[in-house]
């Protein structure tokens, strides 16, 4: 098999990475590009606060690549992307600043000609969609009134939550959410819609959010309240990382209390081999890649396919069976499930090489 996945370190395996000063914002935007073996890459564009716009480039890079396993895992025939915007404070931007930004971030993918398309993502919506379509149509989830499929946050969710009755199932044979012990970290606007389905299935749950406000969310779900250092370290049966940030790293691990970790936070181990140490603790680790795969499902079925509602949903539910068969493979073979997941991707994606050499 080839070794498409795992490259010398020094190579860049990305097909293209641009990055812009906006004309009109002056704001850093990066779009990487990691791969178009499987079809148009795709990827939600981020606005977010950075501290170094280097770290905007490389969380675009880490991003992007992780997309092409989240499309080729999902059975998409799109490849991965991710755009970000950075803003230069750590404040929100302004109106004005923000829709200057996203009418700049419209000109650099509408000047990539549809080798890239872009969604919402963390600090974006629908309405953000709207503007950036004033310069590019490479642009999914615009709002439904607008021709598009809407905010992703719901489908992104509800695949989420498919993925933890998948991983309960596995570990503790059951996929019943009642009484487990469930803590999620991050309530935007993915992690809030999680907490509130779990909450919904009566599971015990704590929850914690850098932004003091969302105190208000955790008192209406009738959840604890716990800071997010606490939380990465509460005894729970299920860990939902659902924040920004790669939150597992080899310091982290020999103090986890939990059984399993399920959530849509992109890149959640700081590197690869954080798979192996959360393996050798019996901890079941379900990739993000996998789990959070809702909303591009979700976009593409029913933008590109011209699906009804209900087909995207039945589609977003299948993240269950696809979720259940790695686990199962992965435990047969005795290697960890980041291994076998990029293993069956990278399958995929070696077949659609060899087709395109014919
Ligand atoms: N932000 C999500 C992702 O990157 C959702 C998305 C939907 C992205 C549609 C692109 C297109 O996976």
């Amino acid at each position: 098999m080839s070794t498409l996945i795992t490259p010398p370190a020094q190579c860049f395996t990305h097909e293209q990475l641009v990055v812009r000063r906006g004309t009109r914002s002056g704001f850093a935007i990066a779009v990487a590009i990691h791969s178009s073996v499987l079809g148009q890459p795709i990827g939600g564009c981020r606005l977010r606060h950075y501290a170094n716009w280097r770290d905007g480039v490389a969380d675009a890079l880490c991003m992007a690549e992780g997309m092409t396993y989240k499309c080729a895992l999902a059975g998409l025939n799109h490849g991965g992307a991710k755009s970000v915007i950075m803003t230069p404070a750590p404040r929100p931007p302004t109106r004005d600043e923000r829709r200057a930004a996203l009418l700049d971030i419209g000109d650099v993918i509408e000047s990539l000609g549809g080798h890239y398309a872009t969604g919402p993502d963390v600090g974006t919506g629908p309405d953000d969609m709207l503007t950036i379509a004033e310069r590019t149509r490479h642009v999914f989830c615009l709002p439904a009134k607008h021709g598009g499929s809407g905010d992703s946050s719901p489908p992104t969710a509800r695949g989420v939550y498919r993925a933890i009755q998948a991983a309960c199932a596995h570990r503790f044979g059951s996929a019943d959410l009642s009484g487990r012990r469930v803590t999620v970290i991050g309530l935007g606007s993915v992690g809030a819609l999680i907490a509130q389905a779990l909450a919904d299935a009566g599971a015990q749950l704590a929850v914690a959010d850098i932004d003091p406000a969302k105190q208000e969310v955790s008192r209406r779900l009738a959840a604890t309240w716990i800071t997010p250092d606490e939380a990465l370290h509460a005894p729970a049966e299920v860990l939902v990382p659902a924040a920004v940030g790669g939150l597992l790293t080899p310091e982290v691990v020999p103090s986890l209390r939990c059984a399993a970790i399920v959530g849509p936070a992109n890149n959640q181990l700081s590197t690869d081999a954080v798979a192996d140490l959360l393996h050798a603790r019996g901890i079941l680790w379900v990739p993000d890649y996998l789990a959070s795969a809702g909303g591009v499902i979700h976009a593409t079925t029913v933008e590109q396919d011209g699906q009804p509602e209900t087909v995207a949903l039945a589609e977003v539910d299948r993240i269950g069976a696809t979720i259940t068969q790695l686990l199962t493979t992965a435990a047969k073979t005795g290697v960890t499930t980041h291994h076998a997941a990029r293993r069956l991707a990278e399958t995929r994606l070696t077949a659609a090489i060899s087709d395109r050499r014919g």
